[in-house]
């Protein structure tokens, strides 16, 4: 029987599959992994938690947001609480876009914060992106915020002034209507469109108090795989982009 519609695979499911099993074919036994979130990283998640079972692999990891523990969990992926010490050896991680120097805009599902701060604590960042994440310049794609509830007026105020075009994430399931991260505060999405100078940005929102963090991953990634069809590209900064089947290893 097919599929309802909202259920069919999409090209773009295809490609974040191919992504994550490409990705999946780098990770060793004794591994410290951060696991991402988002539809890709859900994608990773799964295959890893299959060559777990399987005894396949031995790994252990934490999550960068509730959901992506629960599905890391129900896998039976072992997990780790965060202590003072703990690094990884690799995070694995979606985007929103991304561009060749591998800056990156992150949070669309909301983990930006928990994401920003395992991945400062990984030796080794891997994005993993369908084609359309692959952009040649970044601001199309709303950039996030995390913000204290407090702060917000001021935070709206401060990023109409740098031409952000602020809108604060619904959820209509929430009683007040309003999105919430798993730390409890409010998301904002900042509508530049382009954003030509991402570095002078991200030191503009970092002075603007009550931003708990910003969506701008910059000089964090070591390497993307960005699925394209039946291809998948390695992207590092400052290489020429290449056919991710070259690689034995970690790019
Ligand atoms: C979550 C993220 C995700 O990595 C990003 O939104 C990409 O999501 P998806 O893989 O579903 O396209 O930053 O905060």
């Amino acid at each position: 029987m097919a599929a309802p519609a909202s259920e069919t695979p999409t090209n773009q499911d295809a490609e974040k599959r191919h992504a994550a099993a490409t990705a999946l074919g780098w990770v060793r036994s004794g591994m410290v992994l951060g696991l991402g979130s988002g539809s890709t990283s859900a994608a990773f998640i799964t295959l890893l938690g299959e060559k777990v079972q399987a005894g396949e692999l031995q790994i252990q990891a934490t999550a960068t947001s509730r959901a992506s523990e629960a599905l890391a969990r129900q896998l039976g992926i072992p997990l780790l609480e965060p202590r003072q010490g703990l690094r990884f050896d690799l995070t694995v991680d979606g985007a929103d876009e991304l561009d060749a120097q591998l800056r990156l805009i992150k949070g669309g599902g909301g983990a930006l914060l928990r994401e920003k701060v395992l991945e400062t604590a990984s030796d080794y960042l891997l994005i993993l992106a369908d084609s359309s994440k692959y952009v040649a310049q970044l601001g199309r794609f709303p950039l996030p915020l995390e913000v204290v509830p407090f702060a917000l007026p001021w935070v709206l105020d401060a990023v109409e002034a740098l031409g952000g075009a602020p809108i604060v994430r619904p959820n209509a399931q929430q009683p007040d209507g309003l999105y919430r991260s798993d730390q409890g505060n409010l998301l904002v999405d900042c509508h530049f469109n382009v954003i030509a100078d991402p570095a002078q940005l991200a030191l503009q929102l970092q002075a603007i108090p009550g931003i708990v963090e910003h969506g701008l991953f910059l000089g964090m990634a070591q390497a993307a795989v960005v699925a394209q069809g039946a291809r998948a590209l390695v992207v590092r900064a400052g290489m020429p982009d290449a056919e991710a089947e070259g690689f034995a290893e970690l790019p």
